[in-house]
């Protein structure tokens, strides 16, 4: 029977440490950048700031919730040196559960500024990474990556469409005033010549009848 205790009490924190790993269900990323925050005054992340910050967690969960959050709900693992790590809440009712998402979000959105007070940090150096530090913000970037990559895919098959429709019809258009220009400048020419030819009646010119009877062809 003790053995059997013994053996569950040693599998507990492993049960935990699964619960908590990067990317498992229920598990948020959370970043502190203190000397960004406090420079000189900067304290040193250690056990008791871990303390405060799960204390800090399961007041959050028990404001929001109504029910009884203790330190040992917070489950954190993964801890860096520049101050990083992750964390998952678990039920009071069930240790070996998680808490949705939803709870968790909500729950950290509302008691954002007692958290960050508890830290002297605000909500870019205190950074709980995927949640909003408001409740409101979470509806609107919830477009699916897809529907983006295919406005995208509609976006420039039509700047193609439009592309082609613009330079065909500006093209069609040059060509119609290059013809214009030519007719024009045609005209111009034996114009011009008849002008010459006036002006220097009587004089014989040879090259310049040639020239004339080339741009009457
Ligand atoms: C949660 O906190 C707010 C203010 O911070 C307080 O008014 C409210 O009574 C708290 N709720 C619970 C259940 O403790």
């Amino acid at each position: 029977m003790l053995e059997r205790i013994v053996f569950v009490l040693c599998l507990l924190p492993v049960l935990s440490a699964e619960l908590c790993k990067p990317d498992a269900p229920g598990a948020y990323k959370v970043r502190l950048s203190i000397r960004t925050a406090l420079g000189d005054n900067a304290y040193n992340w250690n056990k008791n700031e871990m303390f405060l910050f799960k204390a800090a967690m399961a007041y959050a969960m028990s404001n929001h919730t109504g029910k009884e959050y203790s330190v040992s709900n917070i489950n954190v693992c993964k801890e860096t040196l520049r101050v990083s790590f992750w964390f998952v809440v678990t039920s009071p009712d069930d240790p070996s559960t998680p808490v949705g998402k939803e709870l968790v979000e909500a729950a950290v959105s509302k008691s954002r500024h007692r958290i960050n007070s508890a830290f002297l940090l605000s909500d870019s150096t205190l950074e709980f990474v995927g949640i909003y530090p408001t409740l409101a913000a979470p509806v609107a970037p919830d477009t699916p990556p897809w529907l983006i990559a295919f406005g995208v895919v509609i976006g420039l098959v039509g700047a193609g469409i439009v592309f082609l429709l613009v330079s065909t019809v500006v093209e069609k258009k040059r060509r119609k005033k290059k013809k214009a220009e030519e007719k024009e400048e045609d005209e111009e020419a034996r114009v011009k010549t008849v002008e010459n030819g006036s002006t220097s009646d009587g004089i014989y010119n040879t090259t310049f009848s040639d020239e004339d009877r080339f741009t009457e062809m």
